[in-house]
C-alpha cells in the first residue's frame, strides 16, 4: 500500500498533485509520501507487538535527514554501515541505544568513532574483525557491545546481487565458525560482551520460508551456546522483506509476522528488525520529464531528463520499477492507443535503461512520467556521472509539501577540487 494515486487522470502524492511539485522545483525530483513511510514502520510494529522489537531502519536504503527523523521521531532506531551513516543517525538525533552497526568493513577509526557514540552494538562479519573492535575497545577502556553475524547458507530466491546468506558469499561468518569461536577465542577477548546473533539473507524477499530456514539453524546454534552457560540475548534478523515492484506478491507484515513468530518465540530472544525497502520503497517515485521522443529501426524510445546517474537500480540489477504519466491524457489512456517504448536517460551508456517495452501514450517533450517504488535505493545511490546534478528529493505531508533537499548545483560539481599551478605550467 502507498499514496500515491492517479485521481482524475492526474497522479497525487496523498492530497498533492505531483506536477504541481514538478512545476516547482523542476525535474527529476524524488518525491516521498511521509504517510507511506510511517505506516510501513507502524504495520511492522504492530505486527511484531508481542515482541517489543527494536525496528533500525536501515540507512542505505535512504539516508535523507528528514526521513530518518521522522522515522526516529517514531520510535525507529538505525541499521548503519560506516562512519558516515553514523554521522547521519546522530544527526537525525537517533539515540545511540539504538543503533546497530553492520558492514564486512568497518575500519579502525570508524570502530573508534561507533565505541565513542556507544551505539547499541556492532554487528561483526570476521574474527579478524571482532579482534580490532576488541583491541579498540580495550584502547579506549571500553566494553564493546557485539553480535555475530552468522551466515546460515541459505538461499533466499532473490537477485543474485542482493542474496547476502549463502556460503559463497562474502557477509556473515559460518555457523560452525561462529560456535567454535565462541567456545574459544571469545574468552581472550576481555573488551568485547556477546549480546547475541546477527542475520541478513538478502533483500527482496517476498516469501517467509528462507527467513524460517535462517531462523531454525540460528535456532540451534543459540541452543548449543546456552548449554555452555553462555546468555544469547538478542537476535537480528536484519531486513530483506519484499514489496510490490511489478506483479510481486510478497507478505504483508503481519502474515510475515505470524510465519516467523512460532520459530522465534521458543528461542526467548529479544528481536531486532533492520527493514529498508519495506519502509521506504514504496514510499517514493521518481519524477522525470520527457526531453525528446525517438523512433529507429523498429524501436520507440522515450529519452527522459533521469537517468542511472539518479536511479542505478534498473541498470545494476535489472530492476523492474513501473513508470506511469503524471498526467493521464483520457483521449489516451485505452490500451490500443498506446505503444510499447523503452523509457532511457541521458547518460553515455548501453545500461542507462530506466524501463524496457512500455506501453504507454504518445508523450512529447515536457510531459512527465513517474518511476514508481523508487523510495529505497534511489537516491542514496545517485552520482554525478556525465557531470550530473543529483536531484531535489521533496516529501509530502497531507497537502503540503517540503523540499528535503536541494538539486545539486554546477558548483557542487566541482566541490573538493583543487589544481595547484604546478600541475599546469
Ligand atoms: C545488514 C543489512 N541489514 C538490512 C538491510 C536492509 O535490507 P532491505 O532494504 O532489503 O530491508 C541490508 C541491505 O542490504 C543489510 O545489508
Amino acid at each position: 500500500m502507498h499514496d500515491f494515486k492517479l485521481r482524475r487522470g492526474q497522479l497525487y502524492c496523498e492530497r498533492v498533485a505531483v506536477n504541481r511539485i514538478a512545476e516547482a522545483v523542476a525535474t527529476p525530483v524524488y518525491v516521498y509520501s511521509h504517510h507511506t513511510l510511517v505506516d510501513h514502520f507502524q504495520k511492522l510494529q504492530r505486527a511484531f507487538r508481542r515482541l517489543h522489537p527494536m525496528i533500525c531502519f536501515s540507512v542505505k536504503a535512504n539516508g535523507n535527514l528528514a526521513i530518518l527523523k521522522i522515522l526516529v521521531g517514531r520510535g525507529a532506531g538505525l541499521d548503519i554501515v560506516s562512519g558516515g551513516e553514523l554521522y547521519k543517525a546522530l544527526r537525525a538525533g537517533c539515540p545511540p541505544g539504538r543503533i546497530v552497526y553492520a558492514s564486512v568493513g568497518k575500519s579502525r577509526q570508524e570502530i573508534r568513532e561507533a565505541l565513542r557514540a556507544k551505539i547499541f552494538c556492532f554487528n561483526v562479519e570476521s574474527i579478524a574483525e571482532l579482534e580490532a573492535i576488541n583491541e579498540e575497545a580495550g584502547r579506549l577502556g571500553r566494553i564493546a557491545p557485539v553480535a555475530l553475524r552468522v551466515n546460515p547458507d541459505v538461499e533466499a530466491h532473490t537477485h543474485r546481487y542482493i542474496t547476502t546468506g549463502t556460503a559463497e558469499s562474502k557477509f556473515g561468518i559460518p555457523l560452525a565458525q561462529a560456535e567454535s569461536l565462541i567456545a574459544g577465542r571469545w574468552r581472550a577477548l576481555a573488551s568485547t560482551r556477546l549480546l547475541g546473533f546477527h542475520l541478513h539473507i538478502g533483500s527482496q524477499i517476498t516469501k517467509a520460508a528462507p527467513f524460517i530456514e535462517a531462523i531454525r539453524r540460528v535456532g540451534r546454534l543459540i541452543e548449543r551456546i546456552r548449554r555452555r552457560g553462555m546468555q544469547i540475548e538478542w537476535l537480528n534478523l536484519g531486513g530483506g522483506l519484499g514489496i510490490v515492484y511489478k506483479a510481486e506478491r510478497p507478505q504483508t507484515a503481519q502474515a510475515f509476522a505470524e510465519a516467523v513468530l512460532p520459530h522465534l518465540l521458543p528461542l526467548k530472544t529479544r528481536l531486532i528488525l533492520e527493514p529498508g525497502r519495506f519502509i521506504a520503497g514504496n514510499a517514493g517515485v521518481l519524477i522525470t520529464q520527457v526531453l525528446y521522443r525517438k523512433e529507429t529501426h523498429g524501436k520507440r524510445f522515450l529519452v527522459v531528463d533521469a537517468g542511472m546517474s539518479d536511479l542505478i537500480r534498473p541498470a545494476l540489477y535489472g530492476a523492474y520499477h513501473e513508470v506511469v504519466p503524471v498526467i493521464s491524457d483520457k483521449r489516451q489512456a485505452t490500451s490500443d492507443k498506446r505503444q510499447a517504448y523503452d523509457v532511457v536517460g541521458p547518460i553515455c551508456e548501453s545500461a542507462d535503461v530506466l524501463a524496457r517495452d512500455r506501453r504507454l501514450p504518445t508523450l512529447g517533450e515536457g510531459d512527465r512520467l513517474a518511476i514508481l517504488g523508487a523510495g529505497a535505493y534511489g537516491f542514496v545511490m545517485a552520482s554525478n556521472y556525465n557531470g550530473r546534478t543529483r536531484p531535489a528529493e521533496v516529501i509530502v505531508k497531507g497537502s503540503r509539501w517540503f523540499l528535503v533537499r536541494k538539486r545539486e548545483t554546477r558548483a557542487d560539481l566541482l566541490r573538493g577540487e583543487t589544481t595547484p599551478a604546478a600541475l599546469t605550467t
